[in-house]
C-alpha cells in the first residue's frame, strides 16, 4: 500500500528554485524548457493544439504496436469505458486532424507539449510520465517536409546551447529496411507485416541485447547477424536520405546529421524515413525521435481521411539531464524587481496603494503582508535580489535605493515608476 505522504515510482514533484533536496524536480527548468520549445516552434511557423490525456483504449492498442500496449496506463472509467492515459500525442494528433481536415490549409504545421504516461520500467531517463515536446507535418509527401522537420528538431536543441559535438541526428529509413527484408525473403510488399515488424523490433533493440540473443531471433526468422549487421554498416543512403541531406547541407546544418540504419524506431506506424537525435558521447538514452507515418492517419479514420505525416517527439527527461551534464541551465532566480518596504505601519495603505500601481505598470513587487522590523525586510528584500528598495517617507514621497548601485533617490508617488528603468 502506497502511504498519502509517498509519491508514485515513476512520478515527479516539481518544486521552485531553490530546490530542497536532490529527489525533486525544477519546475523553472520545466517553464525554461517549455519556453525554448514554443520559441523555436513559433519561428518555424507551427501553432500549438492539444487533446485530453485521457483517451479510449482502442486509439492506442491498435496502432502503435504491441512495445507501447504493454506500457499503457489504462482502467475502467465509471462509465464503464475501457480508457487510457495517452502514452503519446501521435494518436490524438491523427484523430484530431482527421476529424477537422478540411478545416485547415495543408500543410498543416501544429506542435503540442503533452504530459505522457507509461508504466515502464523504471531506469536512467525513462519515468512512468515525462514532458515531449511533439512537432507534426501534415498534408505533404515530399521529403522538404522531412528536412524541414528535422531542421526544427535541430534548432531546438541548439537553442538550449547544444551544439554538432553535443549531439548528432540518426537519421534512417524503413523503405531501406523493407526492401532490405523483402530481398532476403522474397515477401511481397506488405505480404508479411507481422514477421517484417517482428524483425523491425530486433534491429530496434539491437544496441540494448546481447549479440548471442540477437543472433538466436534473426536465425528464427531466416537471417544471419552478419547479413544484418553488413547492411547497417554500409550505411548506403536511398535517394530519399540524400535528398534531405542535400537540403540540410544548404542549410549550413550537415554537421548535425548522419545516416545510421541501426535506428528503425519501435513504434509500428513508421512508413519511411526515421531519426532519432542522441547525445554524441552516448551516455544517455534517445533525447527524441520521430519519423514519417503515412497510413496513421487513414487507419485512424477508418480510411475517411488520407493525410501523409510526419513528426518528432522530444521528451524533457533526458534532455534535462543533458542540459545539466553540458552545464547549459541558467541561474533561476526569484525575478522580483521592488520589494516595497514598510517602517511605519501608518503609511501601509498608502503602501499598498503604491505597490498596486507599481504592479498594473508592470514591475514584479514583493513586500511584507504582516508587520515586521525594518532590517529584516530589508534583509529579505536582498535575498530576493530585488533592483530596488522603495518605502513611503510619507502620504506624499517615497526613498528609492538602488540596490547594486547604492543611490538613493525621494520622488513623488506618481513618479516612482521613472526611476526604476
Ligand atoms: P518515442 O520515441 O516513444 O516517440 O518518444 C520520443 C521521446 O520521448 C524519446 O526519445 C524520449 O526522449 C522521450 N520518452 C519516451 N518515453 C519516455 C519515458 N518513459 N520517460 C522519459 N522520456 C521518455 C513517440 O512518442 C512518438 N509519438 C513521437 C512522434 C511524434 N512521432 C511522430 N510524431
Amino acid at each position: 500500500m502506497l502511504g498519502a505522504m509517498e509519491r508514485l515510482p515513476g512520478f515527479r514533484d516539481f518544486y521552485p528554485e531553490p530546490l530542497p533536496h536532490s529527489d525533486v524536480w525544477s519546475a523553472d527548468a520545466r517553464q525554461f524548457i517549455f519556453n525554448r520549445w514554443r520559441e523555436v516552434a513559433r519561428r518555424y511557423g507551427f501553432r500549438e493544439y492539444d487533446g485530453p490525456p485521457v483517451e479510449s483504449l482502442e486509439l492506442f492498442t491498435t496502432k502503435s504496436g504491441d512495445e507501447i500496449v504493454g506500457q499503457l496506463y489504462n482502467f475502467t472509467d465509471k462509465g464503464d469505458r475501457a480508457v487510457s492515459l495517452r502514452p503519446e500525442m501521435t494518436p490524438t494528433l491523427a484523430r484530431m486532424i482527421a476529424a477537422h481536415e478540411r478545416s485547415y490549409k495543408k500543410p498543416v504545421k501544429w506542435f503540442a507539449i503533452p504530459q505522457l504516461f507509461r508504466y515502464e520500467r523504471q531506469q536512467k531517463g525513462r519515468l512512468r510520465e515525462h514532458f515531449q515536446f511533439n512537432a507534426d507535418v501534415l498534408g505533404e509527401v515530399a521529403p522538404v517536409a522531412d528536412a524541414e522537420l528535422i531542421a526544427l528538431l535541430i534548432d531546438t536543441l541548439c537553442s538550449f546551447g547544444l551544439s554538432s559535438e553535443d549531439f548528432v541526428i540518426r537519421l534512417s529509413s524503413r523503405n531501406a529496411w523493407q526492401d532490405f527484408y523483402q530481398q532476403k525473403t522474397g515477401a511481397a510488399p506488405g505480404a508479411d507485416a507481422a514477421r517484417e515488424y517482428e524483425f523491425f523490433q530486433i534491429i530496434d533493440k539491437w544496441e540494448r541485447t546481447a549479440p548471442g540473443e540477437n543472433a538466436d531471433k534473426l536465425a528464427a526468422l531466416g537471417f544471419s547477424s552478419r547479413e544484418v549487421h553488413d547492411f547497417i554498416q554500409s550505411g548506403k543512403p536511398t535517394a530519399e536520405l540524400e535528398f534531405i541531406l542535400a537540403n540540410l547541407k544548404a542549410r549550413g546544418l550537415q554537421d548535425y546529421v548522419r545516416v545510421d540504419y541501426q535506428v528503425i524506431r519501435g513504434l509500428a506506424y513508421y512508413t519511411g524515413v526515421v531519426f532519432e537525435a542522441f547525445d554524441r558521447k552516448g551516455e544517455f538514452r534517445a533525447i527524441a525521435g520521430g519519423g514519417r507515418y503515412d497510413n496513421l492517419v487513414k487507419l485512424i479514420s477508418g480510411g475517411k481521411v488520407n493525410l501523409p505525416a510526419l513528426g518528432f517527439g522530444m521528451g524533457d527527461v533526458v534532455l534535462l539531464e543533458l542540459l545539466k551534464a553540458r552545464g547549459r541551465l541558467p541561474r533561476f532566480d526569484s525575478h522580483m524587481d521592488v520589494f516595497v518596504l514598510i517602517e511605519d505601519e501608518t503609511l501601509r495603505d498608502i503602501s499598498l496603494r503604491l505597490i498596486q500601481n507599481l504592479r498594473s505598470a508592470g514591475h514584479a513587487v514583493e513586500y511584507s503582508m504582516t508587520p515586521a522590523k525594518a532590517d529584516k525586510q530589508f534583509k529579505r528584500a536582498q535575498d530576493l535580489q530585488v533592483k530596488h528598495v522603495v518605502r513611503a517617507e510619507s502620504e506624499a514621497y517615497v526613498r528609492i535605493r538602488n540596490m547594486r548601485t547604492r543611490d538613493e533617490v525621494v520622488a513623488g508617488f506618481s513618479d516612482v515608476s521613472n526611476h526604476l528603468g
